[in-house]
């Protein structure tokens, strides 16, 4: 390319950044759970939760009339606030005008779970030592536990998102008797098989080993990492001229590349900006990344001799899906190309209480349109409210 198409190109980007990203954001960029909560109507209280290998969990409880409670897990790399980010619009004001007991959970790792009563997340690489498989053992029974107790109530409806409802399938599979204290599970973009990821998600899965070797060697067990300095995205300058420039033309093309302006709006994109990513474990992601290669839903691979000292066998044993008792909804976007159609199919099959299998109407749902997409109010609040009536 000649440089003087080179410098067209240059400015009609930057021009479409400071277009797409105006310098005056909305306050939400920046507010945490409760600032959101108490913007849009509903306070939230905080409560602590310490599971039986130490994490320090914050559990977030907006008060609400309904008997049963109602539990809310996020998934990977995410926190409570995601289920607010769309304010009037999201599922927690939602549910709270619907008058639900609202407990909202974190998972170890995140903002509001990086405390320990011994390891400091900072220094002891041993506090990111787990996967999804101790956040499913430890951090929701935990927290079920909790809010039974503090509600004085034998079960809870559950609503996980993602790895929300991973953790769902490790709990019931590995300890059943968690089976009678959910009443219900809605579980949006349901994972456990990864056997049809589709790309990019698959391409990623492919290097993930070299990432992982790569990571293993640096000692970087957070992610994202402060060895490697990522830019903060939020609160950017996108004028012309602006110290921003770059990051901004960077993210112009990120957006456009990603995301659908007509669900995800510029001005929100922002929001999520200030958000998301939460901080999670290496180890988590290599979990996934092992489900994905060996197409298995199991344990952590440990490699042969380990396993034989954990588990008793080379192999890591599989979760048993047989044992998920509970009445379970399904709902699935069909370009979700994480938890694919395909996959969900397979943990129907196993699932021996489904209650609804759904497939978004829109076409392109995919996976963050069940917490941030702007249409969630006409496509998918109904579904749930209606399932969480039905088994009331
Ligand atoms: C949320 O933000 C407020 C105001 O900045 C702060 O006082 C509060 O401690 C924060 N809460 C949490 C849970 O981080
Ligand atoms: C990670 O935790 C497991 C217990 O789940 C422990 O057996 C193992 O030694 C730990 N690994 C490291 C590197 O600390
Ligand atoms: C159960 O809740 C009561 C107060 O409602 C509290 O005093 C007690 O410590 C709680 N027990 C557990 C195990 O959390
Ligand atoms: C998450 O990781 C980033 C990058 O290392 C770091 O800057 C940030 O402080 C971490 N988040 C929290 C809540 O500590």
């Amino acid at each position: 390319m000649k440089l003087t198409s080179l410098c067209i190109l240059y400015f009609c980007v930057l021009t479409k950044a400071t277009s797409l990203f105006p310098s005056v954001v909305s306050e939400d960029v920046n507010l945490n759970f409760t600032g959101l909560a108490k913007k849009y109507g509903h306070p939230a209280e905080e409560h602590k939760v310490v599971t039986e290998d130490g994490y320090i969990l914050t559990l977030f409880h907006i008060p609400g009339k309904r008997t049963t409670p109602l539990l809310l897990m996020h998934g990977t790399g995410d926190h409570a606030e995601s289920f607010l980010l769309r304010g009037e619009k999201s599922l927690i004001i939602t549910l709270a005008e619907a008058n639900y007991d609202i407990w909202v959970g974190n998972l170890r790792g995140n903002k509001y779970a990086r405390r320990h009563v011994k390891l400091n997340p900072d220094e002891d690489p041993e506090f990111w030592n787990y996967s999804f498989h101790e956040a499913g053992l430890y951090d929701l029974p935990t927290t079920i536990d909790y809010v039974l107790n503090a509600t004085r109530k034998g079960n809870l409806k559950m609503i996980g998102h993602s790895q929300g409802t991973t953790i769902n399938f490790v709990l019931l599979s590995s300890k059943p008797e968690y089976n009678d204290k959910i009443k219900l599970l809605i579980a949006l973009a349901p994972v456990a098989f990864l056997n049809n990821l589709a790309p990019p998600v698959s391409t990623l899965c492919e290097v993930g080993p070299l990432i992982d070797e790569f990571s293993k060697r640096h000692g970087i067990e957070e992610l994202p990492s402060k060895k490697i300095p990522v830019p903060k995205f939020n609160n950017l300058e996108c004028r012309g001229g602006s110290k921003d420039h770059v990051l901004c033309i960077f993210l112009a093309v990120f957006y456009s590349t990603f995301f659908d302006a007509k669900t995800i709006e510029p001005d929100f994109f922002q929001i999520i900006l200030g958000h998301y990513p939460g901080n999670t474990s290496r180890k988590t992601l290599v979990h996934y990344n092992q489900i994905a290669l060996r197409k298995k839903f199991s344990s952590f691979d440990y490699g042969v001799e380990e396993n034989f000292q954990r588990y008793g066998k080379g192999l890591p044993p599989e979760y048993d899906l047989q044992k998920v008792t509970v009445k379970t909804a399904l709902l699935i976007g069909r370009e979700d190309r994480l938890a694919t159609v395909k996959d969900a199919e397979l943990i129907r099959k196993l699932l021996p209480n489904v209650v609804l299998f759904h497939l978004m109407k829109p076409k392109m749902w995919n996976h963050i349109d069940f917490i941030w997409r702007n249409d969630m109010n006409v496509y998918l609040f109904p579904t749930i409210l209606k399932l969480l009536e039905k088994y009331d």
